[in-house]
């Protein structure tokens, strides 16, 4: 898919979506991230801000990125209808083009997934690059695909031992705390469940 500009395409669906989130954050995110300090956070496609707004209700001072200007303004009212907005900041970003400045003590990116071609393992390289000595890694994504995807099971993602090889980061330097599958009950556009997988790579950096 690449006939519609990416950012046009997520602003459209976005433009279509209710501007408010669920306040909830990711089932992962709360998993792995739960116990961690809080520290700076940088996380990569934010979409409403559910993730970063529960983030910053820990104390954590986040930067959050999208390709989406309309997910963004979302994410900004969600921040500060939750009381949390001065410890966030918004950037605009195509990731494979431009990325934030700074490194960080978490970098998460969950879902961050897109029907267009785009160098996603650069991307995720790239995100490793800017966790700080002792900081986390966490990336969530599609371990099977729920009947509403866009994807389909026929061709089955990658799993997360793949995903963490194609990254090509230098392994000695992380310990790979969690490189898994967990299983989620998934939630569809007309209130349908499905049980589907999510992949895990969630790393702290040692070197
Ligand atoms: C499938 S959604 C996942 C959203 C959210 N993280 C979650 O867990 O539900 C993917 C998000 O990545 C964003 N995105 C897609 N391509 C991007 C890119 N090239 N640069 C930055 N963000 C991008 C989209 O706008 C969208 O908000």
């Amino acid at each position: 898919m690449q006939a519609v500009a990416q950012d046009e395409f997520w602003n459209d669906l976005y433009s279509k979506a209710t501007p408010t989130s669920s306040g909830k954050p990711g089932m992962a995110l709360a998993q792995f991230a739960g116990p961690l300090v809080a520290g700076a956070a940088l996380e990569l496609g934010c979409a409403k801000g559910d993730d970063a707004v529960w983030l910053a209700g820990r104390g954590f001072k986040v930067t959050a990125v999208d390709i989406s200007s309309v997910a963004l303004e979302y994410a900004a009212e969600n921040a500060r209808r939750a009381g949390v907005a001065e410890r966030m900041r918004f950037e605009v970003h195509d990731l494979a083009i431009s990325f934030p400045e700074d490194d960080y003590d978490l970098v998460t990116a969950s879902f961050l997934h897109s029907p267009h071609d785009w160098p996603r393992t650069r991307v995720l390289a790239r995100a490793a690059s800017v966790v700080r000595p002792g900081g986390h890694l966490l990336i969530v994504e599609h371990g099977s695909y729920a009947p509403w995807s866009w994807s389909s099971n026929e061709t089955p993602p990658p799993t997360a031992e793949e995903t963490f090889r194609a990254m090509d980061i230098v392994a000695h330097d992380w310990q790979r705390n969690c490189v898994c599958q967990i299983e989620r009950v998934a939630k569809g556009p007309g209130g349908q469940t499905a049980l589907v997988k999510d992949n895990i790579i969630f790393l702290q950096r040692i070197g």
